[in-house]
């Protein structure tokens, strides 16, 4: 594995506002539009720790806790969590802001696992991640054992 790098450095925040055209028949946000801007920003950070192409290998635990109404500004955080050697585990965070009143809502979670690739199109070593403070290290711990879970439960599928 080549040099460790700080998640602060591929750390990315989107920030977006919701058009009609984003919307369901209720004049809230599609969920569908939500997950393409996390999977956006997660793919951002992914590129941006390994400088290499990417793909989504699989998305985990999307949670849509608030509804989005249009004029709402949202921002989609996404930070690396976890490292293997070809794969990253992005934490996404989502928050929906009224920009009228100020208030502010976490709307959406979400844990996406991108696979760096090669000119050849196979996973490729990428660098590994230097946790610094106690919150990245709570994410890598967790990280760590959302990865292994995620093996066993392919495993079984197998
Ligand atoms: C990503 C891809 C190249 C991986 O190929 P593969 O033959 O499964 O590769 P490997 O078994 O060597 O696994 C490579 C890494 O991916 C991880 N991985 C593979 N399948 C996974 C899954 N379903 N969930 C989470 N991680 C997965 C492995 O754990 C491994 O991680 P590590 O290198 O950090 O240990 C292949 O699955 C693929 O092309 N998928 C389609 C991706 C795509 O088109 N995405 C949508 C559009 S972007």
């Amino acid at each position: 594995m080549s040099e460790e790098k700080s998640v602060i450095d591929s750390e990315v925040i989107i920030q977006q506002i919701v058009m009609p055209n984003d919307t369901n028949p209720n004049n809230t946000i599609f969920g569908g539009v939500v997950m393409s801007w996390v999977d956006m920003a997660a793919a951002m950070v992914a590129e941006r720790h390994s400088q290499k192409h990417v793909v989504t290998v699989h998305i985990d635990d999307i949670t849509f806790l608030s509804p989005i109404k249009v004029g709402d500004h949202v921002s989609v955080k996404a930070q690396i969590n976890y490292v293997g050697k070809s794969s990253m585990l992005i934490g996404c965070k989502v928050v929906a802001e009224n920009p009228r009143t100020g208030d502010k809502r976490h709307t959406t979670s979400a844990y996406l696992t991108f696979v760096a690739l090669n000119d050849v199109g196979r996973p490729t070593e990428i660098p590994g991640i230097k946790v610094e403070s106690e919150e990245e290290k709570r994410r890598f711990k967790e990280g760590m054992a959302r990865v292994k879970a995620q093996k066993d439960k392919r495993k079984t599928k197998k």
